[in-house]
């Protein structure tokens, strides 16, 4: 894959680092709590992955899919749930954990929605964060890294479903986008 990426942005040591700082400040904000940890499928699973085993109490782990129809493009903000949690939040300390907040509005919307369940709190834990999430009113707790607004993959993060897997993260190479126009 290594001839298909145009920059490294963050390295797989970045990420180990950084996961392990987060890890401790996750951590010690939830000390004698009993925390659920919220993965948005698909591109959080590199993250709820790795970030889980960087804690190190035994907390609850659980999924959730949504569709967002296009930030930007159509109806932004609006979301349909394709694989709701199988918990049961009331009450519970939730964190959400997402590969990127872009627009913000499919979170928005997420947290929203979870508050609604009647949660004890809902934070959130980002790997990425772009500069438009700042336009969106959401409190974002936890961020691994603010990046400049440019298209990204790796670790989590794909173009047409592809390069999720890349242990970095980077920007694509022109041609990538050439083949497959
Ligand atoms: P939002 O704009 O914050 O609602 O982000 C919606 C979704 O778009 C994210 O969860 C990602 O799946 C996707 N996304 C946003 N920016 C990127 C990117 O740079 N690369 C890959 N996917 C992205
Ligand atoms: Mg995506």
């Amino acid at each position: 894959m290594g001839q298909d990426l145009e920059k490294v942005l963050v390295t797989e040591e970045q990420i180990t680092t950084r996961l392990q700082e987060m890890g401790a400040q996750i951590d010690a904000d939830y000390a004698g709590r009993d925390l659920l940890i919220v993965g948005v499928l698909k591109g959080a699973v590199m993250v709820m992955a790795d970030l889980a085993r960087a804690l190190h109490s035994p907390v609850a782990m659980d999924w959730m899919a949504v569709s967002s129809y296009g930030a930007g493009t159509t109806s932004s903000g609006v979301v349909r749930i394709l694989k709701d949690l199988e918990t049961d939040i009331k009450d519970r300390d939730v964190l959400i954990v997402e590969d990127v907040i872009d627009s913000g509005l499919t979170l928005s919307w997420l947290v929203g929605n979870l508050k609604s369940r009647g949660p004890a709190s809902v934070e959130i834990c980002t790997m990425v964060r772009k500069p438009l999430a700042f336009d969106v009113d959401l409190d974002v707790r936890y961020v691994g890294f603010d990046l400049p607004n440019e298209f990204i993959v790796g670790y989590g993060l794909d173009y047409a479903e592809r390069y999720r897997n890349l242990p970095l993260i980077g920007t694509l190479a022109p041609h990538v986008y050439e083949d497959d126009a």
